[in-house]
């Protein structure tokens, strides 16, 4: 009998004063899970990405419901180069040492993000004192240097790296990075070397936006294979899930999940589901799109119309049957975010707008999809 027929059953029973079968119920049923993180342990762990103020634990209700509900935290920023490394000879660790601290406060898987990408980098990286861009040699050392010393400074706390980040395309070449420019096409191969180097234990991910576009996943596909057949570790895939109400589809989605999970593990590493139109045909998590403000593509400044929290729900229900179905390949699912109210999907890809794209509201309280999600996974 499933759990929540048990836990109605039981409710009736009491109801109905027949407390002792009650009783009997109770020793043969699990206790059903109150929290996500408990309901998907033994599928996938249950992932959400901390902001600064998540990090110093400035909101006691904010930290009760993450470590209530989320089993694996990711650092939403404090990780990236440009935050951690913003000067040659400077490391800035005080965020990202209390993001690890507060994994391990809290008895939480820890994800690192991210070690190499174009975005979010600081300028210093990639010129010399003149400001003319680095020779390949450079740079090459440059890279070594910041992986080495955050995978070494956080060996055997943070257990995964999102070692590279969205080096593909979706026409599946590689991306014209600066990366790409001074390194040559070798370069994603270099990180993976590097990390391996630095903390064998570490495991090693390549994680990107769009995977379920067919050529881009290909593209990533022979990019991780090339390496897995060369000897370069890669454990796995991130598929970024930065979605919209009905883009992409459940099937694209599937078969990618279902392609990359050749490679080894896949991790679901940015889920957020817009509830907003999208401003041109890019479909896609460049962070670099900026649309100016349009008042007409900001209709729910006052809350989300029924039929649209109705699909929402669907949709995040729909998506997580999709990964239950795939539990044997799928480590972490993670949303980018706790609640609506510090989600980048509010100004990306447009500044200013008021959006609903993850599980708990803007008050903290837990969607309506949440309660169905817990029941999914008992089925
Ligand atoms: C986003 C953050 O959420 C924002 O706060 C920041 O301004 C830009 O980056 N793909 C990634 C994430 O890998 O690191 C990005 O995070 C979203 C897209």
């Amino acid at each position: 009998m499933k759990t929540t027929a048990i836990s109605f059953l039981l409710v009736a029973l009491s109801a109905s004063g027949c407390t002792s079968q009650a009783q009997s119920v109770r020793h043969a049923a699990p206790r059903p899970a109150s929290s996500l993180s408990e309901a998907f342990e033994g599928h996938f762990l249950m992932g959400t990405a901390l902001n600064t103020a998540q990090i110093f634990e400035k909101n006691a209700a904010e930290t009760s419901l993450i470590t209530s509900q989320f089993s694996s935290i990711v650092a939403e920023n404090c990780m990236k180069s440009e935050s951690i490394h913003p000067e040659q000879e400077r490391f800035f660790w005080t965020e990202a040492d209390a993001f690890v601290s507060f994994g391990e406060k809290h008895d939480m898987h820890i994800q690192g993000h991210t070690l190499a990408w174009h975005s979010q980098a600081p300028a210093w990286l990639f010129v010399d004192a003149q400001g003319n861009e680095v020779s390949r040699e450079v740079l090459l050392d440059r890279m070594q240097t910041h992986i080495t010393t955050l995978l070494q400074r956080y060996q055997g706390r943070v257990v995964g790296w999102d070692v590279v980040n969205e080096a593909v395309l979706d026409d599946g070449s590689l991306r014209d990075s600066a990366f790409l420019r001074i390194i040559g096409p070798d370069w994603v191969e270099h990180m993976f070397r590097f990390a391996q180097a630095a903390d064998p234990s570490a495991k090693l991910f390549y994680n990107d936006y769009s995977t379920w576009k067919p050529e881009k996943r290909e593209g990533i596909y022979r990019l991780v294979k090339g390496l897995q057949d060369k000897g370069v570790r890669v454990d796995g895939v991130g598929m970024q899930g930065h979605m919209g109400l009905h883009t992409p589809t459940v099937g694209a989605f599937e078969e990618a999940l279902v392609r990359l999970s050749e490679l080894g593990e896949v991790m679901i590493t940015e889920l957020d589901i817009s509830t907003l139109p999208r401003p041109g045909k890019d479909v896609s998590a460049e962070v670099s799109l900026s649309v100016a403000y349009q008042e007409e593509m900001n209709p729910f400044r006052q809350g989300l119309p029924e039929s649209v929290a109705q699909r929402l729900n669907h949709r995040f229900v729909e998506m997580f049957e999709l990964f239950l179905r795939h539990r044997a390949s799928i480590s972490r699912v993670t949303t980018w975010g706790v609640t609506d109210a510090s989600s980048w999907r509010n100004d990306w890809p447009m500044k200013g707008r008021v959006d609903y794209p993850l599980l708990f509201n803007r008050d903290r309280s837990p969607k309506p999809a949440v309660a169905r999600l817990i029941a999914l996974a008992h089925n």
